[in-house]
């Protein structure tokens, strides 16, 4: 039998079921130990996909690095579009124009993108491959899961954290808006938590990254902190990136940045993403702005103090091991 880098379990049928519009999903484990700076039992780790990923995921393991890369890996509605942005406009000489005439999914693919929709003809490991140096790619695998050369050519990685409760609300309306969720928000956040959502579960994803940031070719900051001093965030990754910037760039970067500007930049709200999943699935969704509402705290008036408390208590018991605080994570700076 030929070698398989992962090998997929099954996620119960009631679990799968309250997702009501997967095909299906399984838990991913990888076939062989990631080269990583850390210690972690890769045996028991895994990652909840919905099963059209098993399509992609042995080109991603053995997708082609290069050290001149820049990867932006995240949980899911942690700011990753924002950073990529960011991260594009840096890395190309604040070309402002071209940002804008060039939709952000082309100019920085989201690698196992057609895990979440199968059979569309924009190939996005074939894109990001072809991609002219240094390249931007997204990513939201967890560290067992990405593509092996990472761990060797060691290419910079920006890793942006976001409080769960306010990551996981935005999931809710991304599942509702793109991928046709209809089932309830406690629901949806019972699964969350229990690690049934696509790249989930949550805490492992983030701490593995955690355990990595001092190492110089990773960056970890958090939505938190690009919502409170975006200008410090800019310069941190500038340096990290060892690309300069004026004080009149970092002024029209903080604008361009800005929520109204982005809310309303068409190149940055995955029209092309949505549309692609809209025809795939083949069916009318309710108006959804990628960029939606781009607040700390959005939790507080969308989740009942019930679910709130038991994403606290989750979170605690997460942490503990750690014996780290969400404020830590939130507050932490590299330099
Ligand atoms: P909300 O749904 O809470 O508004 P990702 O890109 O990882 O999917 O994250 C999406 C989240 O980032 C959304 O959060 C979106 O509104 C927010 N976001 C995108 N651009 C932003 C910006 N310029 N300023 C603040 N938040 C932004």
């Amino acid at each position: 039998m030929p070698f398989s880098s992962y090998f997929a379990a099954n996620v119960p049928y009631e679990q799968v079921e309250k997702l009501t519009t997967s095909t299906g999903c399984s838990y991913i484990y990888s076939s062989s130990q990631p080269s990583v700076p850390i210690v972690g039992d890769w045996r028991t780790r895994y990652c909840t996909l919905d099963n059209s990923f098993q399509d992609v995921l042995e080109r991603v393991h053995s997708f082609e690095i290069r050290k001149e890369d820049v990867w932006i890996v995240t949980s899911t509605k942690c700011g990753t579009t924002w950073t990529q942005e960011m991260t594009w406009l840096i890395l190309n000489n604040y070309d402002f124009e071209k940002a804008k005439e060039i939709d952000l999914t082309i100019r920085s693919p989201f690698l196992e993108f057609n895990g979440v929709v199968p059979n569309v003809p924009h190939d996005t490991i074939d894109a990001a491959d072809k991609l002219d140096s240094p390249r931007l790619i997204k990513s939201h695998l967890p560290v067992m899961l990405l593509p092996k050369q990472i761990w060797t050519k060691k290419p910079k990685i920006i890793y942006v954290f976001r409080n769960p409760k306010d990551a996981a609300i935005s999931y809710y309306h991304h599942w509702r808006g793109m991928v046709g969720y209809t089932g309830t928000k406690e629901d949806f956040m019972q699964l969350y938590m229990d690690g049934y959502v696509n790249f989930n579960p949550f805490w492992p994803h983030v701490l593995d990254f955690w355990e990595m940031r001092h190492e110089p070719n990773v960056f970890f900051t958090s939505y938190e902190r690009m919502k409170k001093n975006l200008s410090s965030v800019i310069k941190d990754i500038c340096h990290f990136l060892e690309k300069d910037i004026t004080e009149k760039e970092l002024t029209q970067l903080v604008d361009h940045l800005s929520f109204d500007k982005m809310k309303d930049n068409p190149a940055c709200n995955h029209v092309k993403e949505f549309e692609s999943m809209k025809a795939a699935a083949g069916r009318e969704v309710e108006e959804f702005r990628f960029v939606r509402r781009g607040i700390v705290g959005s939790h507080k008036d969308e989740l009942p103090a019930s679910v709130i408390q038991e994403f606290d208590d989750w979170t605690e018991d997460n942490l503990r091991p750690y014996n780290l605080t969400v404020e830590d994570i939130i507050n932490y700076s590299k330099y």
